[in-house]
Parts: structure tokens; sequence; C-alpha cells
């Protein structure tokens, strides 16, 4: 069912039902599994989202993916989920996908509806990687969702996965081998297809506090920068955008 996928990282472990990806690695013992060891359910009955929400995986409708990395250092970490996006979207058009975009920090979205979602948990020096794509309509999806078949794209889900691992590993293999260079690289990709960049933004902080004002860029960590009167460095808020 996902053999193309089994060989794009060095060991995959497949359920067709679990609680939630994330978790699953998250109890695993660590000690004995390589980097790039990559958890994928079928479905999720506790899938997890960004800010403690609840992520929707009905059986046969989703993709649920966590894979197991090790990054050097913790300033990495916003690099990692943002080339995470990356991938998203370069898998999306890859599969036929119009216009697939990125609003910060990782969420994909096409015509303005959510495709896939990024939920990375540090435990030690491990990151877990989790990335949820809809593959079909789901009942309990929010409303701002959409799916690959909503927006008339037929791909099983190990064609799906296969050119999402592929496009993962490019970026993050490169990260390891040269960072200044891939986050030069990542940075461009984003600016190229970033829907928040140039746009009014209200960035909601984990502390409920806000802030109002243009997005402008992204700095060397991967963190949005907001021009509200005076620059703004952001590195963890729900992002919205705003008519400018
Ligand atoms: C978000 O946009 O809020 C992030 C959603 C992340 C969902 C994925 S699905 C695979 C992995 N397992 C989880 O429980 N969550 C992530």
């Amino acid at each position: 069912m996902i053999e193309k996928s089994s060989l794009a990282v060095p060991k995959l472990i497949y359920f067709e039902e679990i609680d939630s990806t994330n978790a699953e690695l998250l109890r695993t013992d660590r000690a004995l599994v390589p980097e790039l060891t990559a958890v994928v359910s079928a479905s999720q009955t506790a899938g997890r989202g960004r800010l403690d929400r609840d992520w929707v995986s009905e059986p046969g409708a989703s993709l649920a993916l966590s894979l197991l990395l090790r990054p050097k250092a913790s300033e990495q970490l916003g690099w990692i989920t943002l080339m995470a996006a990356l991938s998203v979207r370069a898998a999306l058009q890859e599969l036929g996908v119009v216009e697939p975009a990125i609003k910060w920090p990782n969420d994909v979205l096409v015509e303005g509806k959510k495709v896939s979602g990024i939920l990375a948990q540090l435990d030690g020096e491990d990151l877990i990687l989790g990335v949820g794509i809809n593959l079909k309509a789901q009942a309990g999806a929010p409303e701002h969702a959409t799916s690959l078949e909503e927006l008339g794209i037929a791909a099983d889900m190990d064609s799906v996965l296969h050119e999402l691992l592929t496009q993962f590993r490019l970026r993050y293999l490169r990260f390891a081998t040269d960072p200044d260079w891939s986050v030069e690289l990542s940075a461009n990709e984003f600016r190229q297809f970033s829907i928040t960049l140039g746009q009014k933004v209200r960035a909601i902080y984990p502390d409920g506090s806000e802030l109002v004002g243009m997005a402008k860029d992204i700095d060397s960590f991967g963190n949005l920068q907001i021009d509200a009167g005076e620059l703004h460095t952001v590195s963890a808020a729900d992002i919205i955008h705003l008519r400018n």
C-alpha cells in the first residue's frame, strides 16, 4: 500500500489507525530507530494540531506523517518546519495542484483554504515533525479546509507521501550539508510562495496579546518580521491576514 514511500526513508512504520502519529513517535524507544524514521497512518483518533487544537484525520481521507529528526542546534528548528511547509507545497505542485501557497509559519493553502498543517514537537534532542495532508473532504473538518480531491487531484496516499518525503529529504539533507546555503535557498523559496509577506496581518501571540502590521520578510531564523511602526520579530503566533 505504501511500497514507493518505504524506499524514500530508512524506516517506515505504517498504521491503518492510531491515536496520533506524533504521539506514537514520542512514545517509541527512539534510541533504536534511525533519523528520518517515518510513522504514517491512514487515520488518527486523536490527531493534534498547533496551539493544542484537534486535527481531523478520518479513515482514508487524510495522510498523517511524523518524521524523526535530530537537528544539530535548536536555532535550526524554525527553518526545519518552514522547510517542511516548502516541501509540502512543492509536492502538491508536482501532483498537479494549482498555486499552492504558504501562510507563515507553516500552513499550506490553496485558494485561501488549508490543505495541510505541520506540528513540530521537541523531545530532548529529537524533533518530531508531524505533517497532515487532507486527501478527501472530511465531515469533521473546519470550514476553511480543503483537500486534494476537492481540488480535482485524485492521488493515492503512497504517491502523495512519496513526493512529500522526496521533497523534504532534499531540503533537509541540503540543510545538514550546508546550512547557510540551504537557508538562503529556502528563504527565497518562501519569499516566492508565501501569501503572508506583503500583507497586513494580525499576529496573535500564545499569551493572547496581538500585533497588527505589515508582514515584511523572514529573518535568518525563519521568524516573521512585522512592521507596526517599528519592526517586530515574531517567532510564534497565529497569523490572520487582514485586508490592506
Ligand atoms: C496544524 O495546522 O494545526 C498542525 C496540524 C498537524 C497535523 C499532523 S497529522 C500527523 C501529525 N500527528 C498529529 O497528531 N499531528 C500531526
